[in-house]
């Protein structure tokens, strides 16, 4: 019996040294995959490059990205956002293709609040240049307290918003029933801190207050793992990447349960019921989102 495992084990060995040879491994600092995009004199390097603070004051926010783009993967950031009065802030991290009338986009946009109200999630989804499917969720924490984890799953079956591991948006891949589905466009990972206290909070009633600046926003555990576009040419399609496996290919049944509490008891606004912008539901929310 052993002399027949143990060449199998050699070979299976072999293949995962190759599969991890061609995807991308964990960083040790923010500047191996990151650049500043806008604004280096806001954003600060901690704990020799391994954290960052950003920074939004009178005269500028700021903004990063990754240098390599990706074509499916999971990227994970520990996220702790600005604290007391935050309104009229955005604190957001995203996913983009960069291709403006056809981009792709996937979005997390922290929206502040006044002291003690809650931080509201917003995420979106732009396929193939169309967006326009805004969801809302209340955090059951405050994100200001602590580093929480904010991740996307990107893989072949669909798409996980989640935070702590709980999924709080899920696109299903519905082509089969003539829905776009992100998949031919490799995306760069983007962050941004930034004044929006025309829209952000509480529709724009809520103004930033200056005299609270500096607001910090800081960054840790950076973590990407996907296909490098550009890189190995098979990447994308190799149906052995982790991301593709079975327990990725849809939401464990703990996982479900989780999401279902988010959306009956944390989620404010979805565009899939707001009947004043959509007489009709849009298709991707009746074909199935568990
Ligand atoms: C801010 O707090 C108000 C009052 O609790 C709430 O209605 C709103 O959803 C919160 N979030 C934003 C972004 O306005």
């Amino acid at each position: 019996m052993a002399t027949l495992i143990v060449p199998r084990l050699h070979y299976y060995c072999f293949l995962l040294l190759i599969n991890i040879a061609l995807v991308f491994a964990r960083p040790a600092t923010f500047l191996q995959d990151f650049r500043i995009t806008w604004s280096d004199s806001h954003i600060r390097q901690l704990q020799g490059g391994t954290a960052i603070q950003l920074v939004l004051d009178q005269n500028s926010g700021c903004g990063f990205a990754s240098k390599s783009q990706y074509l499916f993967g999971r990227v994970s950031m520990k996220i702790k956002l600005i604290p007391g009065d935050s309104a009229g802030t955005v604190t957001a991290f995203y996913m983009n293709s960069d291709t403006d009338s056809v981009r792709d986009e996937l979005d997390f946009e922290f929206l502040g609040n006044r002291s003690g109200q809650p931080y509201t999630v917003q995420t979106n989804i732009y396929v193939h240049g169309k967006g326009d499917r805004e969801q809302r969720v209340n955090l059951w924490f405050d994100p200001a307290q602590d580093f929480h984890e904010y991740s996307l799953d990107w893989n072949h079956y669909k798409i996980v918003f989640a935070v702590d591991g709980v999924p709080i948006r899920v696109y299903k891949n519905h082509e089969a029933k003539g829905i776009p589905y992100p998949k031919t466009q490799p995306m760069g990972i983007y962050s941004t801190l930034w004044e929006a206290d025309d829209w952000a909070t509480r529709g724009g009633l809520e103004k930033i207050d200056w005299s609270k600046a500096p607001f910090y926003a800081y960054y840790k555990d950076f973590n990407i793992e996907g296909c490098p576009v550009p890189g190995p040419a098979n990447c994308p399609s190799n149906p052995n990447n982790w991301w593709e496996g079975p327990l990725y290919q849809q939401l464990t049944v703990e996982q479900a349960r989780r999401y279902r509490w988010v959306r009956m008891n944390h989620m404010i606004y979805d565009y899939c019921t707001d009947r004043s912008r959509y007489p009709v539901s849009p298709p991707e929310c009746t074909a199935g989102i568990y």
